[in-house]
């Protein structure tokens, strides 16, 4: 397992260009299974998750090819197996995303359950349950989710109990083919609901209110899509990177960025006393700070504060002249980062879920070890304001979701190395 070696203190000066949303990719990746011509996708990330999706569809018998260099995916869905196996769905939950194109295109499919993860249980049922109610008999057998369609889909009432993006993601899939109206209460309003609904539009499908927390959908069926669809911008990979901007009081320009779709991390940002400008809706401009003040930041489901964002902003935090509080609401595990942050020199306390912060501290270079995908990222952060050298292990969690990290700070003029161990 790699480890990454950053010298610190680093200052991120210059310009960076963001990469495709893996968040989004992944469930349009899972999307072409609906459809029975050669689908192609664009400004896909090179992330570890694309590899695994693209190898789960191509064990369902979907060929695929990916130039990495033209970020450009193409997938023949010709699917002779309905089933997403343990050894790679473990890999990444987000396999549980085959479950609804499948059920919605064959009416038939066996899924494996994801497992738990570092950051929490991470339970399906919500999909399972909002699934019955289309008419899918669904049963557990040896830690496969065995879904079957008796007859023609039909559209259903949903209402999830707690908000779910790929739940709703799965149940778009589905409703998309159902025979008749379906309406989504609570529904998940995240950027890439929209972006999968929007290509589901593109090729017939009826769907009303995306981006709200409800949504209506008329069943009907689907055309090809018109052309190749396109990956739309990372909005944590800029979040994360407007965090090691001002974490290290550079100026930093970020661009092929989206910056109305994460209004709340730059308002958060602003609340600590950093000037981010947006020159252009694609570009959003870190201007160098000097001081910073504390914060309070709820994490809740879009468009307020981004979970995912939620391990970044407290690396910043311990900065801040005070006492900041962050509080997680969306998962029960997601504070993995602090007992790494506090090997740096963070003054943290956590009771239940809410970690509180004293600042400022000057983090000292240490060797600490990644535990789930933004936790990493937050790491990376502090060891680059760290004074000292910081190696960070197990890597391959910031891998998944950050294109070639280590050579982007590198472009940046960053002391970091890749360790082959
Ligand atoms: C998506 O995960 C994202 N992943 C996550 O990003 C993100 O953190 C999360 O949404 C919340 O925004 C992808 O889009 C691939 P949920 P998802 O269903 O859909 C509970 C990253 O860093 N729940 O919205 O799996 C669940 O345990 C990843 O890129 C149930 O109890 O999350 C959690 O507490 C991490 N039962 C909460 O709801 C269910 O059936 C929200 O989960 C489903 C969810």
């Amino acid at each position: 397992m790699d480890t990454l070696r950053i010298k610190g203190p680093a200052r991120l000066s210059g310009a960076i260009s963001v990469s495709g949303s893996k968040n989004a990719a992944l469930p349009l990746l899972f999307g072409s299974i609906l459809f029975d011509k050669p689908v192609v996708f664009e400004n896909v990330p090179r992330l570890w998750d694309i590899e695994t999706t693209l190898s789960l569809l191509a064990s369902m018998g979907a060929q695929s090819e990916w130039n990495k260099e033209a970020a450009r995916v193409t997938i023949w869905p010709t699917i002779t197996k309905r089933e997403a196996p343990y050894d790679l769905v473990r890999r990444m939950r987000a396999g549980i995303l085959a479950l609804g194109p499948l059920v919605a295109k064959f009416g038939e499919a066996r899924v494996s359950l994801p497992g738990g993860c570092a950051i929490g249980a991470r339970p399906v049922n919500f999909h399972i349950d909002a699934l019955k109610q289309f008419g899918v008999t669904l049963d557990v057998e040896e830690g496969y989710v065995v879904a079957k369609v008796r007859g023609q889909l039909k559209g259903a009432h949903i209402v999830f109990p707690q908000v779910t993006v790929t739940g709703t993601e799965n149940i778009l899939f589905v409703a998309t083919l159902a025979e008749g109206h379906t309406k989504i209460e609570n529904a998940a309003c995240e950027p890439e609901v929209v972006a999968l609904g929007e290509m589901l539009r593109a090729c017939g499908a009826k769907i009303a209110g995306l981006g709200t927390p409800v949504i209506d959908i008329e069943g009907t069926s689907l055309s090809q899509p018109p052309g190749p669809i396109v990956i739309s911008p990372d909005r944590i990979e800029t979040g994360t990177w407007v965090a090691a901007a001002v974490a290290t009081r550079g100026h930093l320009t970020i661009r092929n960025t989206d910056a109305s779709k994460l209004s709340s991390v730059l308002d958060a940002f602003r609340a600590m006393g950093t000037e981010i400008r947006v020159p252009d809706p694609s570009v959003i401009e870190v201007m160098p700070g000097n001081n910073f003040l504390p914060i309070d930041v709820q994490t809740a489901p879009y468009p307020f504060f981004a979970t995912d964002m939620q391990a970044q902003i407290m690396t910043v935090a311990c900065l801040a002249k005070g006492t900041s509080r962050v509080r997680e609401t969306i998962f029960e595990n997601r504070f993995m980062h602090v007992a790494e942050l506090r090997r740096m020199g963070a003054k943290i306390s956590v009771r239940r879920n809410l970690a509180t912060i004293e600042g400022p501290v000057q983090f000292k270079g240490a060797p600490v070890m990644a535990t789930d995908l933004r936790a990493s990222a937050s790491l990376v952060i502090a060891a680059l304001c760290a004074q000292g050298t910081t190696q960070i292990s197990r890597i391959y969690h910031l891998d998944r979701g950050y294109q070639r990290l280590d050579e982007k700070l590198k472009a940046l003029d960053v002391d970091v190395e890749r360790v082959k161990e």
